[in-house]
């Protein structure tokens, strides 16, 4: 088959080495795919948001399966369009993808298939926020209703801080991400992050990981994209994923299906698991980044196949097989991420990083020149992962790896999946 892979993070590096390693796969392009991602196939320069590009790139090259990376063109309405040309797309459609695009219509919609999730409010001016902010004593998080690239959500403590973060939002600080708001009751406990498959009316669990999103170590500093992540998520019991695909994916995707807007595509449910049982924090759309990193070297099934039985509505027939390991991925990024940084220092030893078979180096940002010399072209530069018996043996492999790469224009914390 020809496959056709939207993206170039290190999300879709792990995603392109999945595909391009099932037996189902003849060719891969890639756009825009990346200098490292090229090693895996041929890369088209076009846009991962430039739809009219993507749907144009793809009626020339006929692909056999278009798989969509990140979540913009998915909330865009790219796999609409794909579908309406007569290509196959894995991912949701618009309408589906709006469980991330719009965090009021994951709440409503949740509210109404009776998924266990905290209270909330949603709001569109200062008044009815300050009322619904005040009713929680202050302990309660704002969220933007949009896309906001992960910034637009503040836990709050006070009833000024909440009020603060609310009038920001509502005076354009997101655009229109911001013009809704939610005011949500602040819950307690640790996060974990279980992935579905999910063809319309079947689920089937996709793997379990545990991300890390402040910058420093001892989560400590601003939110980030995720500066590494642990799979399976040490937290999430076989029980509690149980629980979590019994009374929330499955009423999820039901629930969806006979309101006429089936999801079909992988999704991404973000929990907090409180002394009550796991409720939902947030849905994504899409694979995680860097979960990916983590939950694609664990599976031994073909991605492809799974992929395909997902769009066909054969979940049913579909069992994945994963290695018993634990994955570890550490992001390395440049000096100054989440803020401003330098582009063009230079990173060696990734060679030597990845020679172990236990070791995969996922490049999130980064050019490669024809002599072989790598340098840094995004704030996440990186992703390091290991594989070993549990999370500790694999956190030691992938930190082995980081220590094998001399960037002096780079970080990484050092305690990914440390406690
Ligand atoms: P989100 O972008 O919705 O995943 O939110 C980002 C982070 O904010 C989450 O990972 C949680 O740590 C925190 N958070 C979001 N919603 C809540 C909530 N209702 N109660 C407590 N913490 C929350
Ligand atoms: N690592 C968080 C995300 O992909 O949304």
């Amino acid at each position: 088959m020809k496959i056709l892979l939207i993206g170039s993070g290190g999300r879709e590096h792990a995603l392109a080495w999945s595909i391009s390693g099932s037996a189902l796969t003849e060719s891969l392009v890639m756009a825009p795919g990346s200098d490292a991602m090229a090693a895996l196939g041929r890369c088209a320069e076009v846009a991962a948001d430039d739809l009219d590009g993507l749907l144009a790139l793809a009626e020339a090259e006929r692909p056999d399966l278009v798989v969509v990376g990140p979540e913009a063109p998915l909330v865009a309405g790219l796999v609409d369009r794909l579908e309406a040309a007569g290509i196959p797309a894995f991912g949701p459609s618009a309408a589906a993808a709006q469980l991330e695009g719009s965090k009021a219509f994951a709440r409503e919609a949740c509210a109404r298939f009776g998924i266990h999730q905290p209270g909330f409010t949603v709001c569109t001016d200062i008044g009815s926020a300050r009322a619904a902010i005040a009713a929680t004593g202050g302990a309660c998080v704002i969220k933007a209703d949009g896309l906001a690239a992960g910034k637009g959500v503040v836990v709050a403590d006070t009833v000024a801080e909440a009020e603060g973060a609310a009038t920001e939002m509502l005076d354009g600080r997101f655009g229109d991400a911001g013009a809704t708001l939610l005011v949500e009751e602040r819950i307690t406990g640790p996060e974990a992050s279980l992935f579905a498959l999910v063809d319309g009316a079947d689920v089937l669990f996709m793997g379990s990981a545990q991300d890390h999103k402040r910058v420093f170590d001892g989560d400590k500093g601003p939110n980030t994209g995720g500066m590494g992540a642990v799979s399976p998520s040490p937290r999430l019991t076989d029980a509690l994923q149980q629980q979590v695909m019994d009374e929330i994916v499955r009423p999820l995707a039901h629930g969806m299906a006979d309101e006429g807007t089936p999801y079909r595509g992988i999704l991404y449910v973000g929990l907090m698991l409180t002394e009550d049982g796991p409720q939902v924090i947030e849905f994504n759309c899409r694979l995680g980044d860097p979960e990916a990193q983590v939950i694609l070297p664990r599976l031994r099934s073909d991605l492809v196949a799974a992929m395909l039985a997902t769009i066909e509505g054969t979940l049913g027939h579909v069992s994945l097989r994963w290695d018993d390991r634990s994955a570890v991925t550490v992001v390395m990024a440049a000096e100054g991420y989440p803020g401003a940084y330098e582009k063009g220092t230079v990173i060696s030893g990734t060679k030597a990083a990845e020679a172990s078979d236990d070791v995969m180096l996922f490049h999130a940002g980064t050019k490669i020149d024809e002599t072989g010399t790598v340098t840094a072209h995004g704030g996440r530069v990186l992703a390091v992962t290991g594989l070993g018996n549990d999370a500790g043996k694999a956190r030691a492999t992938a930190y082995a790896a980081v220590d094998n790469i001399d960037w002096p224009g780079g970080f990484c914390r050092r305690d990914i999946a440390a406690g």
